[in-house]
């Protein structure tokens, strides 16, 4: 496995691939099974397989957690050794951002919505960071997680808008056995808000159960969450959605006939902010 800080040195191995496929996944390393995962995924469908890892300062809001992300590169560089990972990139801030750095790249409607709407300059620093990752690495498949769901669709909508030449592949959200998604930032949880953080699963697989019996109404599906959530005394709600999975756009009191439904939320244990999402399908024949 090579690992690579300068993106001529990942130029000169990415050309050495071709006409080979590329799998890659963008990651902000303190891996953990759900990046790699990801990475499982990338192994099986190509024959090479490229991860960077770079915590992305524009992607952090000025209240965020930038500084205390958590890191453990050693660690990181371990699993991916393990799991036949061909090349790390690694870059420095300066590498990404030269001092007279000045582009943004922007999805406009999708991300005014969820997440986009509580952190405001989130996604353009994410769609910046991608697509320069893309034009860097020029993989022929990328993959990402479900756990990351407007993250996702926004990627998607960036490829699309601006005809980058890959496949997107979206994984499914790996979880603990008790539910929680995974996600670097559960470190950052006591034992006691990690028994309250099932709070987030809980309130999803409630309102899952609403839509299975046939409740097809976004207030009530909401509500349901907000009720199960409100129960924990550590949690403090952000936001509760059941959105259109197209347009991440809320739904009213009716859900249009054959449409599906992402139900998501972001809920602060503690100063912890985390997020959860289940995309739920119509019923065949509906
Ligand atoms: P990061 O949070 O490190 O996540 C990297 C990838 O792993 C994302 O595609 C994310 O959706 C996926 N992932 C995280 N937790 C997961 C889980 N429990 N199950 C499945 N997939 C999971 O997302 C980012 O980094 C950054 O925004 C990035 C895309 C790298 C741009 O900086």
């Amino acid at each position: 496995m090579k690992i690579i800080h300068s993106i001529e040195g990942i130029r000169a191995v990415r050309s050495g691939y071709s006409p080979q496929s590329v799998g890659f996944v963008a990651t902000m390393g303190y891996l953990h099974e759900g990046h790699l995962a990801l990475v499982k995924q990338a192994k099986r469908d190509n024959e090479r397989v490229i991860v960077s890892i770079f915590v992305n300062p524009k992607q952090f809001g000025p209240t965020e957690d930038l500084s205390r992300y958590p890191r453990d590169m050693e660690r990181d560089f371990a699993l991916l050794h393990t799991s036949g990972v061909d090349l790390v990139f690694v870059p420095d801030i300066e590498t990404i951002y030269p001092a007279d750095f000045q582009t943004v790249v922007e999805v406009s409607r999708i991300t005014q919505t969820l997440e986009g709407a509580h952190r405001p300059t989130h996604f353009a620093g994410v769609t910046t960071v991608v697509a320069k990752l893309f034009n860097i690495v020029q993989p022929t498949r990328a993959y990402f997680g479900q756990k990351d769901a407007q993250q996702a669709a926004v990627i998607q909508q960036m490829v699309r808008d601006l005809n980058f030449n890959l496949e997107i592949v979206i994984g499914p959200t790996v979880r603990e056995p008790d539910g929680l998604a995974l996600s670097s930032r559960n470190k950052y949880l006591d034992t006691e808000q990690r028994a309250a953080a099932t709070t987030l699963y809980r309130s999803l697989k409630a309102a899952e159960g609403l839509w299975e019996s046939g409740v097809r109404d976004g207030n009530v599906l909401r509500q349901k969450m907000m009720d199960v959530l409100s129960a924990e005394p550590l949690a403090r709600v952000d936001y509760v959605s059941a959105a259109d999975p197209a347009t991440l756009v809320e739904y009213g009191s009716t859900v249009p006939a054959g449409s599906g439904v992402l139900l998501s939320m972001a809920v602060f244990i503690g100063q912890t902010r985390l997020i959860d999402n289940f995309l739920l399908a119509v019923r065949e024949g509906e």
